[in-house]
Parts: C-alpha cells; structure tokens; sequence
C-alpha cells in the first residue's frame, strides 16, 4: 500500500508554491558560475548547453515525445553519415565493376569470352579510340580523359539535336564522339565493336553491334541494358534471337544499308535472307526499334563516315 502522506518525488505543497497545471511546466533557472556546475543539478538533469539538453531529454520516459523525435533526429543523422560514407568510400569500387562490365559486354559481343574465362584477359587484345562522328576521324581529343558518350549527349557543346527525319532511332540527342573497339588493334583489326542505343517499346536499349574486317559483316549484336518486357521485347537478351545476327549482312555489294528485322519470321531462300532478322514473336514494337537503332547508327548520322573512311583504310 502507498503511504498517502509520502510525498512522491514531484508531488508540492502548497507552501511549496503554485500547483503546474498539464499545460504549465514550472520554470527553473541554473545560475552557475563560469567554470563551475551548480549545486542544486540533480543527477542525470544537470548540464548546460546541448549536452545538458541531450541528458535531459534522454533522461525523460521511452514514450515522451522529445525523447521520441531526439532518438528519431540522431538516427536519421547517423544512417545518413553511414550511406554517404558508403557512397563515397564505395565510388572507386562502383567505377571498376562499371569498366569491367563494360569489358565484357565488349569481348562478348565480339565472341571474344568464354563461359567463365578472363574478362581482363580476353580484352588485352582490344584497342579502344574515340571517333568523332561528325568527320568520321579517329581523334585524340580525349586522351586520357574517360569519355561518357550518353553524358555527353546532353552537352550542347558536345552533341546535336536530331530533327524528326534524322531520329529514327528515338535518341533525341547525338553525342559528337563515340567510344569504339577495334579488336587485335586499329592495324590490324578482325572486328569493330560500335556502341549503339534506342528506344524500343519501353525504354532505350543501350548495346554493341561487333562487325567484321569487312565492315559489313555482323558478328554480334548484345543489349545490355533496358527495360522492355521479360517475354516479350525482353528477348533482345535470348541467345538464340542473338545468334540469329551472326552472319548478317549490315549492306548490300554496292554499299547501301540493309540490315532489318521484319515482323515474323525471313523467308529461307528469300532475296532479303542476307540482311534480315527474324522478329520478336509478340513484341514486333521492340523488334522495329532494334532494326531503326541499328540502322542510324550505322547510317550517314551514326558511324556512317567512320566505317566509309575506314573500309578505305583511312581514319587515324
Ligand atoms: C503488359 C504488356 C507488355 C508488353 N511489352 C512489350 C514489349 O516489351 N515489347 C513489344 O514490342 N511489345 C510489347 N507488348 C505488346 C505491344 O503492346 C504490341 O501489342 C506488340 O508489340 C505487337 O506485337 P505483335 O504484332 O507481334 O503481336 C506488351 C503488351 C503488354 C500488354
């Protein structure tokens, strides 16, 4: 049983001065001096400043609602600090596995990697220079500077607006300079990787198209990355879709692009066998914006000019 004359810790007598209503706190001011604490501090309430209002509010009950949003304050503030240290500390790792992705889907397209084999390895071979596709030249504009081609899209001093005839490829914007791989190096080359993108239904497929020595001869086409639908326009990735470019003609003896892909399925024995692609079954809008990316860029506003000057073995 409580003893009802105790008196409970907070409880005052009215000599004790004026009863707190729910809505009033009494006010009490620490006088300290400088260098000293006061005398009348009770434990775990005492301290001025941030620590002293730290070890009041901590002091209080779990459910109050400084204490509450205190504790809500400290834990945003620390998973934050933890995130962004993450962020940065992780950055030079991100930017590797990026440049090594990258590798791969360069030595695979080109039918370079073996399941499991060595990324690093199988790219020794490979000798990367940017083009600018404006005059079709290799340049050394960016010599040991990294070049983002789809960054520089979108810098006006870098890159060009298409107009609705030139943009078949549904890219807006085309960057200046593009990134290309020649592989077993720009002497003596076996086959040209070129960066290619699109729209398709969804979203813009970002890929590399391998050519062979001849520069008509499609060794490999790779997508990857997009968001068409898995089943459907998300085919692109089906290896037996991919196979099916190998060997494709991209032009005709007299040099005119041809490479499509047609709705169904190409008529063996067909005049167009050479140059067409069976399309995707159910995803025939996919389908036309993999044939119209591949057709710009290898057309007059992609590497057309690069791959003239370079099958007359100019360009460096
Ligand atoms: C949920 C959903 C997702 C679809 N995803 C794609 C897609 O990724 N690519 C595509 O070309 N068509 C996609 N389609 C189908 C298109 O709307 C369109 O019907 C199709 O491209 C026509 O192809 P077809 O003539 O071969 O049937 C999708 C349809 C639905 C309902």
């Amino acid at each position: 049983m409580t003893d009802p004359m105790k008196k409970l810790p907070d409880q005052q007598t009215q000599d004790e001065g004026p009863t707190p209503t729910p809505d009033s706190q009494p006010i009490v001011m620490h006088v300290a001096k400088p260098g000293s604490t006061s005398s009348n501090q009770e434990p775990g309430e005492s301290g001025t400043g941030l620590s002293g209002f730290f070890k009041r509010v901590l002091s209080q009950p779990n459910d109050s609602t400084q204490k509450t949003l205190l504790v809500t304050v400290i834990m945003c503030l620390v998973c934050s600090v933890v995130v962004s240290a993450a962020a940065v500390l992780l950055r030079p790792t991100q930017a590797a596995n990026a440049a090594l992705d990258r590798k791969r889907n360069i030595v695979q397209v080109a039918g370079l990697l073996q399941e499991g084999g060595d990324v690093e390895a199988a790219f020794k071979n490979v000798e990367s220079r940017i083009v600018d596709l404006d005059t079709g030249e290799f340049t050394d504009q960016f010599n040991g500077v990294s070049y983002d081609q789809y960054a520089a899209a979108s810098d006006p001093a870098i890159s060009s607006a298409l107009n609705k005839d030139q943009d078949i490829a549904g890219i807006g914007r085309r960057a200046q300079f593009a990134e290309v791989y020649l592989i077993g190096g720009s002497d003596n080359y076996s086959q040209i990787v070129l960066p290619i993108h699109g729209l398709g239904l969804w979203s813009t497929l970002y890929g590399f198209v391998s050519l062979e020595n001849d520069l008509t001869t499609i060794s490999g086409l790779k997508f990857y990355n997009h968001a068409e639908t898995p089943g459907l326009g998300g085919e692109v990735d089906n290896p037996v879709w991919q196979e099916k470019w190998q060997g494709k003609q991209a032009f005709d003896s007299a040099g005119n692009l041809k490479i499509e892909v047609v709705k169904g399925v190409v008529v063996p024995g067909s005049s167009g066998e050479a140059w067409q692609v069976d399309g995707l079954a159910g995803a025939t809008l996919t389908s036309r914006g993999v044939s119209q990316l591949l057709r710009f860029w290898l057309d007059e506003n992609g590497f057309g000019s690069f791959l003239k000057n370079l099958k007359q073995g100019g360009t460096s």
